[in-house]
C-alpha cells in the first residue's frame, strides 16, 4: 500500500495586509450579507467574485421553505456572473458570514457543494481562483481552490 501526504497551504491574514483590491472584495461580499434571505437559519452569508475585468459580483444565501431547494451565498455569486458575463474569467472570490449583526471570528468555511462549484469555473477558465474566506479575528486566504478540494473531481476524469 503506498501513502500519500496531501498538503494544502492557506494564508491567514488580516485585512491591512491584503492588497487594495482584495479588501475591497472582502468589503463587498461583507456587504453583500445584506442581500442574504435567511429567515430559516439566520445565518447571512455573502460572497464577491471579481471578474478579470474588475467588475465585482455580489450574491448572498437565498433559502427556501423547501430547505434544499436554497442556494449559497458562493453559488449565487459565481451562477450570476456565470450568466450575466459568460465570457469573464473569474479571478478572486472573498466570502463572509454573520449571525445577526455579528460577522463570525472564524473564516467562513464553504461548503462542498460551493467547492466543487468554485472548482469548476475554475476549469473553465483555466485560472485559479484567489478565496477570501472573512473572519473579524482574520482572513483565510487560498490561492486557488485546490487547497480547500484535494484530490477533485474534473472534467479530465470522465476520459480515460
Ligand atoms: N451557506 C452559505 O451561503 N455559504 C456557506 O459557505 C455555508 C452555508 C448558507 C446556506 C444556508 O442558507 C445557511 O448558510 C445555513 O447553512
Amino acid at each position: 500500500m503506498i501513502e500519500r501526504k496531501i498538503e494544502a497551504i492557506v494564508h491567514i491574514c488580516d485585512m491591512a495586509e491584503l492588497s487594495e483590491e482584495d479588501q475591497q472584495l472582502v468589503e463587498a461580499a461583507k456587504k453583500a450579507t445584506e442581500g442574504s434571505y435567511a429567515p430559516y437559519s439566520k445565518f447571512n452569508v455573502g460572497a464577491a467574485a471579481r471578474l478579470k475585468s474588475g467588475i465585482i459580483v455580489p450574491g448572498a444565501n437565498q433559502e427556501n421553505a423547501a430547505y434544499p431547494s436554497g442556494l449559497c451565498a458562493e453559488r449565487t455569486a459565481l451562477f450570476a456572473a456565470g450568466a450575466q458575463y459568460p465570457d469573464q474569467p473569474v479571478i478572486a472570490l472573498a466570502i463572509a458570514a454573520r449571525k445577526g449583526k455579528r460577522f463570525l471570528p472564524k473564516p467562513v468555511s464553504p461548503c462542498g457543494a460551493c467547492r466543487q462549484v468554485i472548482s469548476g469555473v475554475e476549469e473553465r477558465f483555466g485560472i485559479p481562483i484567489r478565496i477570501l474566506l472573512y473572519g473579524t479575528d482574520g482572513i483565510l486566504v487560498s490561492e486557488g481552490i485546490t487547497p480547500l478540494l484535494p484530490l477533485r473531481f474534473v472534467d479530465g476524469d470522465m476520459s480515460v
